[in-house]
């Protein structure tokens, strides 16, 4: 088994012989055909035998307390099976660690909290009998008001702790030009267009569960601990996953709860969250305050760069936005501070969305630099370049790979960026004010522990084999890339199972983790089999080609079956985040350039054209590569102009919790958007010397779009989104 930690030599044999034929290529996805001919068979739409189906009861108030619960009236309607109010496995206090929802306690934690699960034999009986479920409360006072709870300045939860180098406040006060910003940024839903999905059903003691899920190994073990069941008693499947945004990272209360009622009565059961309840039983990203302070000299060099922010949590979640984690490597400057403040809510939990710290901690950073180049009077983007730092300005440490400068360089170039900027409200089309703007983008790069397996087979085919997860994203055609690169097999003689803890432990889709974490595992599990057609061959890996099902070395050429001798030949990887991690910052670079137009007349902002240039590592399928980063600047242009979940803050509820008034961009918002790349191999990174991609092109986005927005109009907007009465 090839056990290849990153202090190790790091590059597979298979992929150090100069130009890829296969890895890096914009492929069709492989598994397209069967998603657009409805044979790819999602969590809800799977339809074991005797199915039943449920809908959930949450609680009607935010806060308060639980008198009782009358089933009777739900139950006497034609074809409920069971009316479930009341479970020993789910503790008393736990209710929002999402996956053990408290049926054990008569505490409200937040409004819609699940307390009864309705089976029966169809969905619109089980949504009518939801609805006759009487749930008595005696309603209380709650912390729904984020801005109005103290802050805790030192939270102990999350994974960044303050951070405070040299002396902000003196280095502001020395400063010859300063900032000192507070920007908002509102709720966000994560807003995958699959619904939030179960389908339970038991087989003696073992359970199986067909779940929309990003990352089904901690699932797994999630589940078990809830359901109290040992882990080997519990298989979790995921082929296909429309989307999850962090949503799915975790395990919601409908998958313990879709088990729990498969096991009530005896029969499989199936739920799919609403889109309403979704608000209320996924987690979503807490809204932020965020100061920014910086000051520099009168050439434009940061003395001082302080990130502060707040942000809310309820008393049972243990995530903490961790607002200011891409500002650390961003720019240069001695004396830095940067904060996350808690305030304790009685909202439902807040999570990871949509690169959680990036997405909106970019925004209040790259607008506050933007806002300083102007005091400076310098070109943002020249401000930008003269403090772009050599080392992690935070940390010390060296850079695995930054091509930010050469970013910044393809990008004005593509987008034909001025060296002086239009004056603010200079430039008008008919009624349109038009305007121009960026802002960088940066996110931290992960590597986490993955399994694969490789199975190569008599007959000239490759089977990939883990439990990741494709959430939309590629993963079956990236994994089929790597494994085809380093085999010599053509993409159509790989074929690849994911989605099933059956398989080797993998890294799951989060964090922008998956491709680089899972492909280097695959990478070494082929290396393991090369290894092994390296020995038969009496040659060294290294001198081992592989090409269209041959094998060549020493001058020699052996069709590969004749290598297995009619035995299938198993390779196993394994890779993890090792020293290399420790000794270098890591991170995903990139630049955002964004013309707007705003209505004169009625303060409508129009995205004209946008453009991305990023720093990515290795490009593992150019397609499907663009396809993410595109994707993350459409989020972008979204929370720029449109996503903005209202809390009430009278009861704990979202006013919109829907995609009727939730609005996320719809095609007629994004135009034409480009997103070109810099490739530089990562080989600090893993193995196949990818960075992360996924949620690279969210970051920074936003801020170009404000920046634009500013130019245009001469407004300044510092509370997210950027919706037309801000404007007028
Ligand atoms: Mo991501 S927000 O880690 O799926």
């Amino acid at each position: 088994m090839s056990d290849v930690m990153m202090d190790d030599p790091l590059r597979p044999s298979g992929l150090a012989q100069g130009q890829q034929q296969i890895l890096g290529r914009p492929l069709d996805r492989i598994d397209g055909p069967a998603k657009v001919a409805g044979a790819a068979i999602y969590a809800f739409e799977h339809a074991p035998d005797r199915v039943a189906v449920a809908a959930i009861v949450g609680t009607p108030v935010g806060a308060g307390r639980i008198i009782r619960i009358d089933t009777r009236a739900a139950e006497a309607i034609h074809g409920v099976v069971a009316v479930i109010t009341d479970d020993p496995r789910m503790p008393a206090g736990q209710a929002n660690s999402r996956a053990m929802p408290a049926f054990q306690t008569d505490t409200i934690f937040h409004y819609g909290q699940p307390v009864a699960i309705v089976v029966a034999e169809t969905q619109a009986i089980a949504n009518e009998a939801a609805r006759l479920v009487h749930v008595e409360v005696e309603a209380a006072p709650g912390r729904f008001d984020p801005r109005a709870q103290p802050v805790e300045a030192k939270p102990g939860i999350g994974f960044l702790p303050p951070i405070e180098i040299g002396d902000v406040d003196s280095a502001m006060a020395d400063a010859a030009v300063t900032l000192d910003a507070t920007y908002t940024t509102p709720v966000h839903f994560p807003a995958a267009l699959e619904p939030h999905a179960t389908t339970a059903w038991w087989d003696g003691d073992a359970v199986t569960l067909r779940i929309s899920n990003q990352v089904i190994g901690a699932a797994r073990n999630t589940i078990a601990q809830a359901l109290k069941v040992d882990k080997d008693k519990v298989r979790v499947l995921a082929p296909y996953v429309g989307g999850g945004f962090g949503g799915k990272t975790g395990v919601g209360a409908e998958a313990i709860l879709a088990a729990i009622a498969a096991q009530h009565v005896g029969r499989p059961v199936k739920i799919a969250l609403p889109r309403r309840q979704t608000a209320y039983m996924v987690h979503h990203r807490s809204d932020t305050v965020q100061r920014i302070r910086i000051g520099c000299d009168a050439a434009g060099h940061i003395a001082a760069m302080a990130h502060e922010s707040v942000v809310a949590q309820n008393d049972q979640g243990q995530f903490l936005e961790p607002v200011p984690f891409g500002t650390l490597p961003l720019y240069a400057g001695k004396a830095r501070r940067f904060t996350t403040g808690l305030v304790r809510v009685d909202l439902p939990e807040t999570g990871a969305v949509r690169a959680p710290g990036e997405a909106v901690g970019t925004f209040a950073v790259e607008c506050g630099m933007d806002e300083m180049a102007e005091r400076l009077g310098l070109n943002p983007l020249a401000f930008r370049r003269l403090n772009e730092p050599t080392v992690d300005p935070t940390s010390g440490k060296p850079f695995s790979t930054r091509r930010m400068l050469d970013c910044y360089d393809e990008g004005a170039r593509r987008f034909g960026w001025p060296d002086v900027l239009p004056d603010p409200a200079s430039v008008r089309d008919g009624e349109w004010l038009v305007g121009i703007g960026m802002a960088a983008a940066l996110r931290g790069n992960f590597t986490v522990k993955a399994e694969a397996r490789v199975h190569v087979t008599p007959d000239g085919r490759a089977m990939v084999e883990c439990d990741m997860t494709d959430i939309g994203t590629g993963t079956y055609t990236v994994l089929a890339q790597v494994a085809g690169e380093m085999l010599g097999l053509p993409i159509g003689r790989v074929d690849v199972r994911l989605g099933d803890t059956d398989l080797p432990p993998s890294a799951g889709s989060g964090g922008s983790f998956g491709a680089g974490s899972a492909g280097s595992a695959v990478a070494l599990a082929c290396e393991d089999i090369l290894a092994e057609l390296a020995r038969r061959m009496n040659a060294s890996p290294e001198e081992l080609r592989l090409k269209d099902g041959c094998v060549m070395a020493g001058g020699r050429q052996v069709p590969l079956a004749d290598l297995l001798r009619g035995e299938p030949l198993t390779g196993y990887g394994k890779t993890g985040p090792g020293k290399e991690s420790q000794r270098t910052s890591q991170a995903s670079h990139g630049v955002h350039f964004c013309e707007v137009a705003v209505n004169a007349v009625t303060g409508e902002v129009r995205v004209r054209r946008m453009l991305g240039v990023f720093d990515i590592g290795r490009v593992l399928n150019a397609k499907t590569a663009r396809s993410q980063l595109i994707g993350g600047m459409a989020w972008g242009i979204a929370y720029a102009l449109s996503e903005d979940a209202v809390v009430d803050t009278r009861t704990g509820t979202f006013v919109n919790p829907d995609f009727g008034e939730y609005h996320v961009a719809v095609s007629a918002d994004i135009p034409a958007l480009e997103a070109h790349f810099i490739e530089e191999i990562d080989d600090s990174a893993n193995p196949v010397g990818a960075k992360g991609v996924g949620e690279l092109g969210i970051s920074g986005a936003g801020a170009a779009v404000v920046n634009a927005i500013y130019n245009a109009t001469g407004v300044r907007v510092r509370a997210m989104p950027v919706t037309l009465d801000k404007l007028l």
